[in-house]
């Protein structure tokens, strides 16, 4: 039987999270205190790009499973279970933010009229659910069963990552929070997924590792890359041997411009934070960190060096988002890339499939072009920062022609290098020989 259920937050997470839950048969109200955005989402707009997302609000609201509200107090009177996917932005400190988080659960203390159970869904660190429940239990006389269930969802491919996830991680510490969340899982257990029940420490500290050692596997492919530059060897193969070992695995072996977005860059800086705090020096946590920058600016001075002075020079930006798949562009390699840049005396040039309008109002002394070949036209340099299909289907002979000086710098190695080459370009990939 389905529960009724609020989602705290309607962010990346929040609205994936609750379209899903309403497909899984339960029904859920989508809370979130921006009004507009609430209007906007009874109205059948999604407030960003994530595939297949507007189709499963639509057709879920139009079930009758899902509805939104902008009042808290009203909506989750008569739930069943409230999952919590506000912000948790991180503070200069590495610490993240947990204010959104206290205000909702102090909220839901003064607004509960029955026991509930809450699951934080937001990435909180290690220890967090005794906080949440301590504000619980000051606001509220009723019983609160706190969870942990965070959330493994990739942007660009969230809704299936949700839908068919690899797995389902629920900590408590309470037999009765076990017993629901697994009625509000029921559909996906019955299929197969595989389910982790542990205690709230656990699942909470589980969520961190995962990011941090993803991290870790690109952040070590960064390495390898600056030594692979310097000896001459083919980062891509040495990941191809690497990830042939299943004891390794191929993925997230890529070097690039290293890693952004909303997740790892937060959630490594919280990661080390808690870890200082409960008294053990992570510092290995620091070191990936160090390498991802290192990972940026090995691409910077590459261009600096192929340009010699970058004032005056304009350089085209290939991507912009941090990732393919999305118009986000937080904490993006590209735009650091462009900051750096612009810095140095450049005028940089971007263009990206979806994240154009993001990364303008994020850098405003970039200009956004149409479309590769529009921002080519008189470009000193080109770089590839974002691994977009579209680009590798690119005409390079055309982009070719536009350029004023035919350097391409490949900081997600898409090219292939003899077609570069062959092009007339001189080739500048991440880890691999050059071929200037
Ligand atoms: C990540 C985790 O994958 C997900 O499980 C978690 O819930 C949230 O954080 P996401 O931020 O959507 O998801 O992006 P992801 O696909 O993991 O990529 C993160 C960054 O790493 C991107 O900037 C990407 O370009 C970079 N990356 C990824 C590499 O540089 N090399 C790789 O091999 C893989």
């Amino acid at each position: 039987m389905g529960l009724n259920v609020a989602v705290i937050g309607i962010g990346h997470v929040g609205l994936v999270t609750a379209g899903t839950l309403a497909r899984m048969g339960h029904t859920i109200v989508g809370i979130d205190d921006e009004s507009a955005k609430i209007e906007g989402l009874m109205a059948g707009r999604v407030p960003f790009f994530e595939a297949g997302l507007s189709d499963l609000i639509r057709a879920e609201t139009g079930a009758g499973r899902l509805r939104f509200c902008s009042h808290l107090e009203a909506a989750v009177a008569g739930v069943d279970v409230a999952f919590i996917c506000v912000g948790t932005p991180g503070r200069s400190s590495g610490e993240p933010n947990l204010l959104a988080v206290e205000g909702v659960a102090t909220a839901l203390g003064r607004s509960a009229t029955r026991d509930m159970v809450v699951v934080e869904k937001s990435t909180v660190p290690v220890e967090t659910a005794k906080r949440i429940a301590t504000v619980l239990a000051r606001a509220s006389r009723h019983t609160f069963h706190v969870a942990s269930n965070p959330e493994f969802l990739r942007e660009g491919r969230a809704v299936q990552d949700s839908l068919r996830p690899e797995r389902i991680l629920v900590g408590a510490n309470t037999e009765r929070a076990h017993e629901v969340m697994r009625q509000v899982y029921e559909p996906l257990i019955a299929a197969g997924v595989r389910y982790f029940a542990t205690d709230v420490a656990t699942a909470e500290l589980a969520k961190h590792a995962c990011n941090a050692f993803l991290a870790l596997k690109i952040s070590f492919a960064n390495g390898l890359a600056r030594v692979c530059e310097a000896s001459g060897a083919d980062v891509v193969t040495v990941a191809d041997v690497m990830g042939s070992d299943s004891r390794i695995g191929r993925a997230f072996l890529d070097a690039g411009l290293g890693w952004g977005g909303s997740c790892f860059p937060k959630d490594l800086a919280a990661f080390r934070a808690q870890s200082a705090r409960l008294g053990y020096h992570f510092g290995l946590l620091e070191e990936i960190q160090k390498l991802n920058e290192e990972a940026l600016q090995a691409t910077f001075g590459k261009i600096k060096e192929a340009l010699w002075n970058l004032e005056g020079k304009r350089v085209v930006l290939l991507g912009l988002a941090f990732k393919p798949g999305t118009d986000d562009v937080r904490a993006a390699p590209a735009l650091r890339l462009a900051r750096r840049l612009i810095e140095s005396g450049a005028s940089v040039v971007g263009v990206d499939p979806r994240a154009g309008p993001a990364a303008r109002s994020q850098v405003p002394a970039l200009e956004i072009a149409e479309d590769a070949y529009a921002a080519a036209a008189g470009a000193d340099c080109l770089v590839l920062c974002t691994e977009w299909p579209e680009f590798a289907a690119l005409d390079l002979s055309r982009l070719k022609g536009m350029a004023t000086i035919p350097i391409l710098v490949d900081a997600r190695n898409l090219f292939d290098p003899a077609a570069v080459a062959d092009a007339g370009f001189a080739y500048l990939p991440t880890g691999r020989p050059a071929r200037p």
